[in-house]
């Protein structure tokens, strides 16, 4: 069983997924953690200054990249760990945030991590949050969700979150980020974000998360043997 999220960011993709994850006993896999942990290992490693990028090192680097979620005890979450370290935190502040787009226009990135994610979906029952499920990682998904929201509904979210976490930001800043991210994620020549043709579309703007989730678990219900 697998189910594709899409969407453009900060529709809150993850937060329905890991709802319906516990709710209906898939794994949750958040594909934009692994995009956001090459990021921070490129600019962590001096290989990336958040406009120009060491493509031959990175690329000899990757396959020394070993990304995984774990259960933490301490937040009671899934987090993101590269190699031997939690880098959960790092990958969510706004540096990691304006550089991943670059990081994840890179083929050869996209190709790294598109096997990782595939062979995750063959071992399970899985739900997998992103931008190209539907479309490239499983075309053959079970059900296929398209999220969406204005820009400015968007930055207001993400804005109150980074704020909650203590970090300074404007959500000026915020919301340029969002426009950004959605210009180079729907225009990048390598799996662009679009619409998977057979996806549900959802305008989450005037939705409550509890009404999303109801509407998703009855769509997976109709296509889950296993649910
Ligand atoms: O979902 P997110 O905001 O954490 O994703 C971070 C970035 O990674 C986003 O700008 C687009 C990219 N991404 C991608 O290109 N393909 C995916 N499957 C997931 C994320």
């Amino acid at each position: 069983m697998v189910v594709a999220v899409d969407g453009y960011s900060s529709t809150g993709k993850s937060t329905v997924a890991k709802l319906i994850a516990k709710e209906l006993g898939l794994v949750y896999i958040d594909t934009g953690a692994m995009y956001r942990a090459v990021t921070y290992f490129a600019l962590k490693s001096g290989l990336f200054n958040g406009d120009k990028v060491d493509e031959a090192s990175l690329q000899r680097a990757l396959p020394t990249l070993k990304i995984h979620f774990e259960h933490s005890g301490e937040s009671g979450k899934s987090e993101t760990w590269l190699n031997n370290e939690s880098v959960e935190s790092e990958i969510r502040g706004m540096e990691v945030s304006n550089g991943v787009s670059v990081i994840a226009s890179i083929p050869f990135v996209r190709r790294f991590l598109v096997e990782q994610q595939q062979r995750m979906g063959n071992e399970g029952n899985v739900i997998m949050d992103g931008r190209d499920i539907g479309t490239v990682v499983f075309p053959n998904a079970d059900v296929k969700f398209f999220m969406t929201a204005s820009p400015q509904v968007r930055a207001k979210r993400r804005y109150d979150e980074l704020i909650a976490k203590g970090d300074s930001v404007t959500y000026e800043e915020v919301e340029k980020n969002v426009i950004t991210r959605d210009y180079i994620d729907s225009h990048r020549s390598v799996s662009p974000l679009v619409q998977a043709e057979d996806a549900i579309v959802i305008d989450n703007g005037d939705m409550t998360i509890e009404q999303e989730v109801a509407f998703m678990v009855s769509v997976i219900k109709e296509h889950c043997d296993v649910c």
